[in-house]
């Protein structure tokens, strides 16, 4: 058995928020503190196998023990969530204390993946495919590589506003740099999602995977998450296609209408990849968009590092997302950056 990095671990809890998360966070910020801190924490996280060895899969496993109802986890996590967890620190002890008498409670878990689908990040989809068909293609295909549930595949039916106006389908979304929202999205004429361990709206188990990998102390998340859950039945109809990318996009792109633009978008899935499927996808989708009608958008950590495109230092810098898009006929570059959950959106090219 190969020894456990416990040293990568620690960063590895250390970095797990942005900066920005910190301070609006302070359970999830103690614990990751704790967990930092913690042996069997660190040796939990160091025995994930590598493509999802993430800190939010140790916590989506203990919030997954708290939703389905353990006596001491159950209680803080619902306070977290209603905002009334009025000591974080002494919260998230309580919790570390339940793990060191329980780890089977993580360690049972661990084979999961963290599948956090987040509709935030269709707020930036929103404005990078406005920017894309600007004045030109007013229907789309669009392909969602790594869909988790498959929200993102009716990116299109979100609301987006600047501020919150009460209503729980709507992403706020601060532009940083001005993003005009005002003109219309294209038509979606097909929406295909791929994903080697789809999950399903419809499922008890499935909705309570997906909860667990929020995060408790957003309560709107949450209350979004739901009202997805009752929206999505009068949605537009999408196939979803199990397996990995590299295995399943070129069926995925034989299901489009070639009579219009292809959008092939990944979000936080590049990390999954192993390091050859990430050159490969990389190629693949660079010479489909140099020869064909297709367009690329990934939204990912800039700890992925595309082949000849430079990381973007700034997104590092602040733990932002990179968005890089690569036009049909073009190559991949930097589009902008943003809030790893669209919270903001930063465009860094001129259209
Ligand atoms: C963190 S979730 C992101 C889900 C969604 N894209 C979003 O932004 O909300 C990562 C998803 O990628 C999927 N995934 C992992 N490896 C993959 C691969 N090789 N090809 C396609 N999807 C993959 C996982 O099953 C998971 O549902």
């Amino acid at each position: 058995m190969p020894e456990l990095d416990l040293d990568d671990a620690r960063k590895r809890y250390h970095f797990a928020l942005a900066p920005e998360d910190y301070v609006r966070l302070p359970f999830y910020s103690a614990l990751l503190a704790l967990l930092e801190d913690d042996s069997l924490a660190l040796e939990l996280l160091a025995s994930v196998r590598v493509e999802q060895r993430n800190p939010m899969l140790i916590l989506a496993t203990l919030h997954l023990a708290a939703l389905r109802g353990h006596g001491e986890l159950g209680p803080i996590y619902d306070s977290a969530r209603h905002g009334q967890l009025h000591d974080p620190v002494g919260a998230a002890r309580v919790v570390l204390e339940v793990l060191s008498h329980s780890p089977e409670l993580v360690r049972s878990e661990l084979g999961r993946s963290t599948q956090t689908n987040e509709p935030g990040r269709s707020a930036v989809l929103q404005a990078v495919i406005g920017d894309l068909v600007a004045g030109s293609s007013s229907s789309i295909n669009f392909i969602d590589v790594g869909t988790s549930a498959g929200i993102n595949l009716c990116f299109d039916h979100f609301p987006v506003r600047q501020s919150d106006d009460g209503n729980p389908l709507t992403l706020v979304c601060e532009d940083v740099t001005p993003i005009d929202r005002s003109r219309a999205l294209p038509r979606v004429i097909s929406r295909v999602g791929i994903d080697p361990y789809p999950l399903d709206l419809e499922r008890t188990n499935d909705r309570m995977w997906l909860k667990a990998c929020l995060w408790p102390e957003e309560s709107r998340r949450h209350e979004r998450f739901d009202a997805i859950v009752v929206a999505r039945p009068s949605w537009p109809w999408a196939t979803v296609l199990r397996g990995r990318a590299l295995e399943r996009l070129d069926d995925a792109l034989a299901l489009t209408d070639p009579r219009a633009m292809t959008v092939v978008v990944n979000t936080w899935v590049a990390s999954y990849f192993t390091p050859r499927e990430r050159i490969d996808y990389f190629d693949v989708l660079s010479r489909r968009c140099g020869e064909e009608n297709v367009a690329w958008i990934s939204i990912e950590s800039p700890m992925i590092e595309w082949p000849g495109i430079e990381v973007d230092e700034k997104a590092r810098h602040r733990g932002a997302s990179q968005i890089v898009l690569a036009r049909p006929g073009s190559l991949p570059r930097h589009w902008g950056r943003c809030h790893a959950h669209g919270r903001w959106l930063e465009q860094i090219t001129a259209s």
